[in-house]
């Protein structure tokens, strides 16, 4: 069973200046790393008396440079190996001083010399007190690194260590890591000019004006899978249930209701999808009629029975027809969840099959997390418990190497529109 992680093969190099918010740093790399991060630390002197060098270096795994003129980097990595190394420089914190020395281009010390040697991209997030952070120099300085083409991730506002309240926090850890991920997924632009049709949400099946059958499907998987596979570069259809979502930046909303206008939605994009992924919770049966009025209650009628009649399979519709996409399915089982699973990858003739356990609380359904087992014809693919975002990464890099196996990519055979 394979893993990918979004930041496999991703090398970070973390500089750290000093500042309280140094503290965080230890967190911020275990979580970079548990995404699959190489990362290797940088510390300025006065970083060492926030948080000390061995930590760094038990939680990196590496050796911390903090000396420009080390005689021992001869034999191991150099200051200008080590900006020749990076994908990316992270600067965290950064405070007013070090956002100062960059922008006059310092190298007074490895982590502004490496700064002016990196051929790699920097990301900047500064941390320091409010006032610092509002004076006009510091506000100069950023704009300055911001126009020569740095990322600037922050800061946050919110409470800060001297007891002010406003904008000067640094980002939290969760939020770095966010940026981080999704730097990497603009960056690689994997699914350019590729169209991509998500379904996402419940649908409601409409019993008289005022009553529905549903689920509790929120839309956010969904969602995440949209917003990540337009962050990577793709044209992202999303065709969502009821569900009081935002809108992803740049992705194409159709809002349907019910499973029959999902199908009809669905079909309709089927001359522009290149890749199909249901991730809607699609209700299988509806009520045989709509009531036109609201239905009564009907004294001394203790019992009621529902008509119901199957929904179109969509997905199934959509892996059947003679220009079949590249097509996803979810299995949301609560039992059996490998065999059910693979059963409908089969008969629904889909490529991918993400199946997530809904009978485990946190995830699936209406929270905040998920974990999937993926299944193709010949193999198996597991994304570990983390925050849908995160899994919508994974399950698009999973997406993205099978797809470009089969010769349905638009790059293959020039069919996308
Ligand atoms: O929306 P969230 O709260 O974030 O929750 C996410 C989720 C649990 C809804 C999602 O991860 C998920 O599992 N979605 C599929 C849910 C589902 O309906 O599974 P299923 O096993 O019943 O359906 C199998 C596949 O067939 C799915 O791709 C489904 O979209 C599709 N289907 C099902 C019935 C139908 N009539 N038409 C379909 O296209």
């Amino acid at each position: 069973m394979s893993v990918i992680y979004p930041l496999t093969g991703k090398k970070i190099l973390l500089g750290i200046s000093g500042g309280i918010a140094a503290y965080k740093c230890a967190e911020l790399t275990r979580r970079l790393k548990d995404q699959g991060a190489d990362v290797r630390i940088v510390m300025t002197s006065a970083a060492k008396e926030f948080i000390t060098p061995l930590t760094m270096q038990a939680v990196s795994g590496h050796a911390i440079a903090d000396d420009l003129l080390d005689p021992r980097a001869k034999s191991g990595m150099g200051h200008i190996e080590l900006a020749k190394w990076a994908d990316l420089v992270l600067l965290a914190p950064a405070t007013a001083n070090l956002i100062a020395r960059l922008r006059a281009g310092l190298a007074d010390e490895l982590l502004t010399t490496l700064c002016l040697a990196t051929p790699s991209p920097i990301a900047v997030s500064p941390a320091m007190n409010m006032e610092m952070y509002q004076a006009a120099a510091t506000q100069e300085n950023i704009s300055v690194l911001a126009q020569r083409g740095m990322l600037i991730w922050g800061p946050g506002k919110g409470p800060q260590a001297c007891g002010d309240i406003g904008p000067g926090r640094m980002l939290e850890t969760s939020e770095l890591v966010s940026n981080v991920v999704d730097f990497f997924n603009i960056q690689q632009s994997l699914f350019a000019n590729v169209n991509i049709t998500i379904t996402a949400g419940p649908t409601q099946e409409a019993l008289d004006p005022v009553r529905y059958i549903s689920n509790y499907s929120s839309g956010k998987m969904g969602f995440a899978l949209a917003e990540v596979a337009q962050k990577m570069g793709a044209n992202v259809s999303l065709i969502s249930g009821p569900v009081p979502l935002q809108t992803p930046a740049h992705v194409n909303r159709i809002n349907v209701k019910s499973a029959l206008e999902m199908h009809q939605a669905s079909l309709a994009k089927l001359a522009y999808c290149d890749i199909f992924i249901g991730c809607a919770a699609v209700a299988d049966y509806r009520p045989e009629a709509v009531a036109p009025q609201k239905m009564k209650k009907q004294q001394g009628i203790d019992n009621f029975t529902l008509k119901l009649v199957k929904n179109p399979d969509i997905i199934a519709h959509v892996a059947m027809d003679i220009n079949r996409p590249f097509c996803v399915g979810f299995a949301a089982e609560t039992e059996d969840v490998a065999g059910y699973a693979r059963d409908k990858l089969k008969r629904k003739n889909l490529d991918l099959i993400a199946a997530n356990n809904v009978a485990i609380v946190g995830q699936g359904f209406n929270s905040e997390q998920n974990a999937l087992t993926v299944f193709s014809a010949s193999d198996i693919f597991d994304i570990s418990l983390a925050d849908k975002k995160t899994v919508a990464y994974q399950l698009l890099e999973i997406i993205y190497q099978q797809y470009n196996l089969l010769d349905t990519c638009p790059q293959n055979n020039g069919s996308s529109q």
